[in-house]
């Protein structure tokens, strides 16, 4: 049976360690159970007709400013398989609800090459594809073929190829059109038997030359991003954070220019004909690395980290990082998007 509370507090299920109370909270583990959570009494009450339901993995990239009048569902989709194997590739499907980095670990364990550079991410497989997830030049969508997903207006089942999941930079389909719209029950990946090292980002190497390692093993990079992200990113057990709270601002050729004209040091990716600029510099420019205030901070080591000491609300973090934003926005004119989902 389907396991279900009722006025419960969200704090454990998110990493940013914030209160709110849901009022009905679903435990979802398998994708029979969701036909017994939408043929539960009331339920379309509850969910307001399905326009206050909110999906969570981990919780790892949302920040709660207020309790949730609604159906929260807590997907806990687990199980990985083989869906397809040749000589050279393998196709997987990953329960929405397994842990990001199991499954990182399940593939590097077998040779499998794909997701690698991406250990270490807290979330779900299903947040994988919400969020095109990425890190050390990898991308979810680079290795995603399939999401298969139940429409909640619609009652039906659908699967998403990789062409209409509308992947860009931290975004997809389901933060736009899908917004609230889909469960999405499992995720297919297709990696490669065939050794396909991606080392070009700052940092890998270096550390896989401290480890001794010159021919890397897929298992030998996840370790070396590990380790890489242990050292600059906090551990949401120990203290409160949701991963990057902004995304990395894309801004045009012009003003590209008009600021490595007047800040040499600065370093941008160039993305088509536009350049993506490094919001921890930008912050870090603006004078807000470290600044903490009450029981929140710029986390020291990696800006773009907020953090909560212990005890900070929803709405402060929000209202601190609206002064962050201000902070970049006088001195340079350009706009910090928000990363994490804000409820
Ligand atoms: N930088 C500073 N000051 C700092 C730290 C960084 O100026 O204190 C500048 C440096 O110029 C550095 C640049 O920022 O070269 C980029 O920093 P970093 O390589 O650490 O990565 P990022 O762009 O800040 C992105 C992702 C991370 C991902 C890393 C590694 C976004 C919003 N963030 O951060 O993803 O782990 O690259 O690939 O795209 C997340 O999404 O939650 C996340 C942690």
């Amino acid at each position: 049976m389907i396991r279900y509370l009722r006025n419960t507090s969200l704090l454990p299920y998110n990493t940013f360690g914030v209160e709110a109370m849901a009022s009905h909270l679903f435990f979802l583990q398998s994708p029979g159970e969701l036909k017994e959570m939408l043929d539960f009494p009331g339920f379309s009450q509850m969910s307001d007709d399905m326009c206050n339901l909110l999906v969570l993995g981990q919780g790892s990239n949302i920040l709660f400013t207020d309790d949730y009048h609604g159906v929260v569902v807590r997907n806990e989709i687990g199980g990985i398989n083989v869906t397809y194997e040749d000589e050279t590739s393998v196709m997987i499907e990953a329960g929405s609800g397994v842990v990001w980095n199991d499954l990182v670990e399940f593939t590097v364990n077998r040779g499998w090459w794909g997701i690698e550079n991406l250990a270490l991410i807290p979330g779900t497989a299903g947040a994988a594809p919400v969020q095109n997830i990425g890190a050390y030049g990898v991308e979810a969508a680079d290795v995603i073929t399939r999401v298969n997903a139940f429409h909640l207006e619609k009652g039906k089942w659908m699967a998403l190829d990789n062409r209409e999941c509308g992947f860009g930079y931290r975004d997809s389909i389901f933060k736009r059109e899908l917004r609230n719209k889909t469960i999405i029950y499992s995720v297919v990946f297709r990696l490669s038997k065939k050794a396909q090292p991606m080392l070009e980002y700052s940092g890998i190497r270096e550390e896989l030359e401290r480890m001794g390692i010159s021919d890397p093993s897929g298992a030998d990079i996840s370790a070396a991003v590990a380790s890489v992200r242990r050292s600059k990113l906090p551990d949401p057990e120990i203290l409160g954070n949701a991963g990057s709270f902004f995304k990395n601002p894309v801004v045009s050729e012009t003003i590209y220019r008009e600021l490595s004209g007047k800040y040499p040091q600065l370093r941008a990716h160039r993305q088509g004909d536009q350049y993506k600029i490094p919001a921890a510099w930008l912050i870090e420019k603006a004078g807000c690395k470290g600044y903490r205030e009450g029981m929140m901070g710029c986390y020291e080591k990696q800006p773009l980290i907020l953090v909560n000491y212990g005890g900070a609300t929803g709405k402060q973090i929000l209202g601190f990082s609206e002064k962050i934003q201000e902070s970049v926005y006088s001195l340079f004119g350009i706009v910090l998007e928000r990363e994490v989902n804000v409820f």
